[in-house]
C-alpha cells in the first residue's frame, strides 16, 4: 500500500480541560470533578491523527516559548511525530483553550485564545513550499492567520496538491478559499453558518457549497455519521455505537483519517468508514490528540 503523505498546516493550542457534571448555563456556578492540560489544537490533533492512522506528516504550525507548549512536544516524542516544522515565536503566547467537557454526555464548549496560531506568516509557508508540493494532501482548518491559510492554498493549487478543508472554526476566510478546496469537512454547526438559510438541513447547505465551487462535501454528523454530497454521488455513512467519554477533537480525528486513508488511494466511502471508525474510537478515551487510536486498533474495531 502507498505511504500517505499529508501536510498539516493548523493550529497548536495547549487544552486546559474541565470535567463538570454538567456544562453550567448562564451565571451558574459548577463543581468540576477533575482538570488536566492536554495536547490540542485542531491543527496539532489532525496531524497526530493523520500519523497515528499511518500517514508520512509534516506538521506547519507556530507556537511560543512560554512553557504552555510543553504537552504537544511531549506527545510528539511519544507517538514519533516530527517537529521540524513547528516554529517557536519568544515574543508570542502559545494558543490555549479552555474546554469544558460534560461527564454525562461527553459533549464540550471551547474557549480559544489563538495567540502564536494567529502569528504564521505568508513568508514562513512560502519558506515551506517544497514540502506541500510533495504532499499528496494540504489539510487546512481555520484556526490560524488568514495571510498563512491564503498561501499554503496558493502553493498547493500550483502544484497539483488536493487541498482538503476542515472549517472549523468558522470564519468567513472559507468564502476566499473554498472555489480551491476539493474536499469540505463541516460539522452541521459549519454547514449551516457557510450556506445559511436552510433551517438546519445540511443537504441542502452542502447544495449551496458545491454551487460555492467545491466538487465533495463532507458533512460530520456526530453520532449518527457522516453525509457526502458531491461528483461521487449522495451517500450517509453511519457511525458505529461507542461509550462516548470525551468529544473533544472527533471531527479532528475524522479529517487526519479520512485525509490518511484518501492519500492511500481508498475510494471515498471506504475512506469515510475509516474515518468514522477512527473518530469513533477516538471519543472513548479522554483529551483530544492524546485520545487518537493507532490504525491496528481502528482496523480491528472495523471488523467487530
Ligand atoms: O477540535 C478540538 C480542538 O479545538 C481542541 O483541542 C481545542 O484546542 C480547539 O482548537
Amino acid at each position: 500500500m502507498k505511504k500517505a503523505k499529508i501536510t498539516v498546516l493548523g493550529s497548536y493550542n495547549t487544552d486546559l480541560t474541565l470535567n463538570v457534571p454538567h456544562l453550567p448555563a448562564d451565571g451558574e456556578t459548577v463543581f468540576g470533578t477533575q482538570m488536566k492540560y492536554n495536547p490540542g489544537g485542531k491543527g496539532s490533533n489532525q496531524a497526530v491523527a493523520a500519523h497515528r492512522a499511518g500517514a508520512d506528516v509534516t506538521f506547519i504550525a507556530k507556537v511560543g516559548c512560554d512553557g504552555m507548549e510543553k504537552v504537544g512536544f511531549e506527545l510528539y516524542e511519544k507517538v514519533g511525530l516530527p517537529t521540524d516544522n513547528i516554529i517557536r515565536d519568544e515574543t508570542v503566547s502559545t494558543g490555549v483553550a479552555a474546554i469544558e467537557v460534560d461527564n454525562v454526555t461527553a459533549q464540550n464548549r471551547i474557549i480559544v485564545i489563538p495567540g502564536a496560531n494567529m502569528r504564521i506568516t505568508a513568508d514562513e509557508v512560502r519558506e515551506r513550499e517544497e514540502l506541500i508540493a510533495n504532499s499528496d494532501i494540504l489539510l487546512l482548518q481555520l484556526e490560524t492567520s488568514r495571510e498563512s491559510i491564503l498561501e499554503a492554498v496558493k502553493i498547493a493549487k500550483a502544484h497539483g496538491v488536493k487541498v482538503v478543508l476542515n472549517p472549523a472554526p468558522f470564519s468567513d476566510v472559507v468564502f476566499d478559499i473554498i472555489k480551491d478546496v476539493d474536499i469540505i469537512t463541516p460539522n452541521e454547526t459549519e454547514a449551516d453558518l457557510i450556506a445559511p438559510g436552510h433551517d438546519g438541513n445540511f443537504q441542502w447547505a452542502a447544495s449551496d457549497m458545491i454551487g460555492m465551487g467545491c466538487n465533495n462535501v463532507i458533512v460530520t454528523v456526530g453520532k449518527q455519521g457522516s453525509y457526502y454530497k458531491g461528483v461521487k454521488g449522495e451517500f450517509v455513512i453511519p457511525a458505529k455505537p461507542v461509550k462516548a467519554v470525551d468529544t473533544t477533537g472527533a471531527g479532528d480525528a475524522y479529517n487526519g483519517a479520512l485525509c490518511t486513508a484518501l492519500a492511500e488511494g481508498k475510494s471515498m466511502v471506504d475512506a469515510m468508514k475509516f474515518a468514522s471508525a477512527f473518530a469513533s474510537l477516538s471519543v472513548t478515551r479522554p483529551g483530544a490528540a492524546s485520545s487518537m487510536p493507532s490504525r491496528e486498533e481502528t482496523e480491528e474495531f472495523m471488523k467487530e
